[in-house]
């Protein structure tokens, strides 16, 4: 990890954990979380939580996301959640994510429409990237990543740029036990996402932007993807459902 960039470590809870749930498995982390300095840690509980969470949280370091949001702020659009109506509990929204292409047809287009959405409110828009097992196996992973940076990106002024993260998650990597190897990710950060980034707005944001690592992140494989220098921390999904795993992951990032 560059020391520039501030680490961080992101638990995507998914569908899971009622706001009762979630209320108790914070609780349960911020003990461990509390002593871990030099790492950003956020977590990134269902819709229902982020309230109670976020009362929680209050005294404490750690940040709060949301796992998706509309772009429009108000209106007609039956059981949607905007990026204003976010921005009163939270610091981040993940925004694109796999399973949100697979299953609820998000593209390149809403993912664009939500980044704006997200800054225009002060939220960090943590942005997926990623390409499936198809296009991994025909050797389509830089097209697909390089496509999906410069069309959730272009447009946007330098000073949003240089506020987004981006996290690189091959799809057949996600909650399958078959994490990519450090290298591999690190090589495709160094020759795709960073120069992607780079040719929009130049080398001093693509340096300065933090791209996280995704898919079956867990506490014994974390240290391996952090050591690399263009990985900045995680995104977790099984792992993060758990105190003990999640604080893992956290201080394998401190170290
Ligand atoms: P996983 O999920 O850690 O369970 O593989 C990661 C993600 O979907 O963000």
């Amino acid at each position: 990890m560059a020391t520039s960039r501030l680490p961080l470590v992101a638990g995507n809870w998914k569908l899971n954990k009622t706001a009762t749930e979630a209320y108790k498995l914070v609780a349960e982390m911020l003990p461990g979380l509390r002593s871990i300095k030099g790492v950003e840690k956020l977590v990134c509980p269902p819709f229902t939580a982020l309230m109670a969470v976020s009362r929680l949280i209050m005294d404490s370091d750690l940040r709060l996301g949301a796992q998706d949001m509309y772009w429009e702020d108000r209106g007609a659009y039956t059981g949607e959640i905007s990026a204003r109506m976010l921005a009163e509990f939270c610091q981040y929204v993940i925004i694109g994510h796999s399973e949100r292409r697979m299953y609820f047809g998000e593209t390149n287009e809403t993912v664009k429409r939500k980044v704006r959405a997200a800054l225009a409110h002060a939220l960090v828009p943590l942005i997926c990237v990623g390409e499936n097992l198809e296009q991994n196996e025909a050797g389509q992973a830089a097209g697909v990543v390089s496509r999906q940076v410069h069309e959730a990106l272009a447009g946007l002024d330098i000073q949003e740029a240089g506020r987004i993260v981006i996290a690189y998650e091959p799809v057949w990597a996600i909650g399958t036990g078959r994490a990519a190897t450090a290298e591999a990710v690190d090589m495709l950060i160094r020759n795709v996402i960073r120069p992607t980034v780079g040719g929009l707005f130049g080398e001093e944001i693509a340096q300065g932007v933090r791209v996280l690592y995704g898919g079956s992140v867990d506490p014994d494989n974390a240290a391996q993807f952090f050591r690399q220098p263009e990985i900045d921390g995680a995104l977790v999904g099984g792992a993060s459902l758990k105190a003990r795993s999640f604080v893992g992951i956290v201080e394998a990032a401190q170290a």
